[in-house]
């Protein structure tokens, strides 16, 4: 399989693309690992468009970088009260103006399926950055490259899951996406209140996956090969007494890991909040700062792809 199919795709849901064209995706980006101009200046004079109506770090510095990498350019904005958007214009007449300055857009958005509407309206290809609590299909892609690179596989893993699973959306985009690889067993660890959606167990149910849902990291721990750590959401609580009766539930420190597997990698979307240690980033297990590297190499991939001038 290669990448020319995915030339003048959008990416809306991690489904999107096919088992081939993310084993192509991840070859292209481990060449690009390689060596950083295996691509050259293959952008240039294109454009991509980045529209953040929530705050982010990674995913737009890492969307900005990759097409600065290729030669290209990029134009948006990183703080919504900055865009007419502020003044009531609706998502449909923002993402046509990008579209006419640029050859791509990159969305980030608060409300669950803003990226489709995106797509529907846009004559350029659009990629979903994160919809709400819904999906986030590029941190997928970050997540199975590092998964593959650091296990060398994506399949006959067990993958723990812990803490907000219930508005964590990359959560929800891994499990779905991992339900194509085999013998993948799947653990969701979180308190009762912040379990997986009942749309996302319906998947799995349907692919015959096996997991189990558990409340105890420390009970937990010494069967994964996969620990994917993520924060409570606070933007997404109604309420915020909830949110900090809930916020410190699990804190992966060295005493708890422990009991950890030598070979568990420990990953997690970030940012971190309290859930894991600071002490434990010296460990040779954690691997969320290389996950945040890789996410630009696989973004450089992505670009390139759809935009229709990556060689493999
Ligand atoms: C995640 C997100 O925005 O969903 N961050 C990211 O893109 N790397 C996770 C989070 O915010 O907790």
């Amino acid at each position: 399989m290669d990448i020319n199919g995915i030339k003048g795709r959008s990416l809306i849901e991690p489904d999107d693309l096919s088992l081939g064209e993310l084993d192509a995706l991840f070859l292209l980006a481990e060449k690009i690992e390689k060596d950083k101009r295996f691509l050259g200046e293959s952008c240039r004079g294109l454009l991509l468009a980045t529209l953040f109506f929530e705050p982010s770090t990674r995913t737009r510095l890492s969307f900005e970088a990759a097409m600065l990498r290729l030669g290209g350019n990029f134009l948006g904005f990183a703080d919504p009260g900055s865009s007419s958007a502020f003044k009531g214009e609706s998502l449909a007449d923002t993402i046509r103006m990008a579209a006419s300055y640029a050859d791509i857009i990159v969305l980030r958005s608060p409300k669950e399926g803003a990226a489709l509407l995106a797509k529907n309206f846009s004559p350029v290809p659009v990629i979903n950055a994160g919809d709400g609590g819904h999906h986030h299909p590029t941190q997928t892609l970050t997540d199975l490259l590092t998964i593959k690179r650091l296990l060398g596989k994506i399949e006959n893993i067990t993958i723990g899951f812990c803490g907000d699973l219930k508005f964590g959306r990359t959560v929800h985009s891994l499990a779905k996406v991992l339900t194509r690889y085999k013998n993948i067993n799947m653990i969701f660890i979180s308190p009762k209140e912040l379990v997986l959606p009942d749309y996302i167990k319906n998947i799995l149910v349907k692919n015959n996956i096996e997991f189990t849902e558990k409340e105890s990291l420390e009970e937990e721990i010494p069967c994964l090969d996969v620990l994917y750590m993520t924060r409570v959401q606070r933007e997404r609580f109604f309420n915020e007494d909830d949110y900090i009766r809930l916020k410190d539930i699990y804190v992966l420190n060295t005493e708890r890991l422990q009991a950890g597997k030598e070979k568990l990698i420990i990953l997690h979307p970030l940012p971190r909040v309290n859930e894991i240690s600071v002490e434990i980033d010296n460990d040779p297990r954690a691997a969320y700062f290389k996950q945040a590297k890789y996410g630009m190499y696989i973004r450089m991939a992505l670009l390139s792809s759809i935009l229709g001038v990556a060689k493999c």
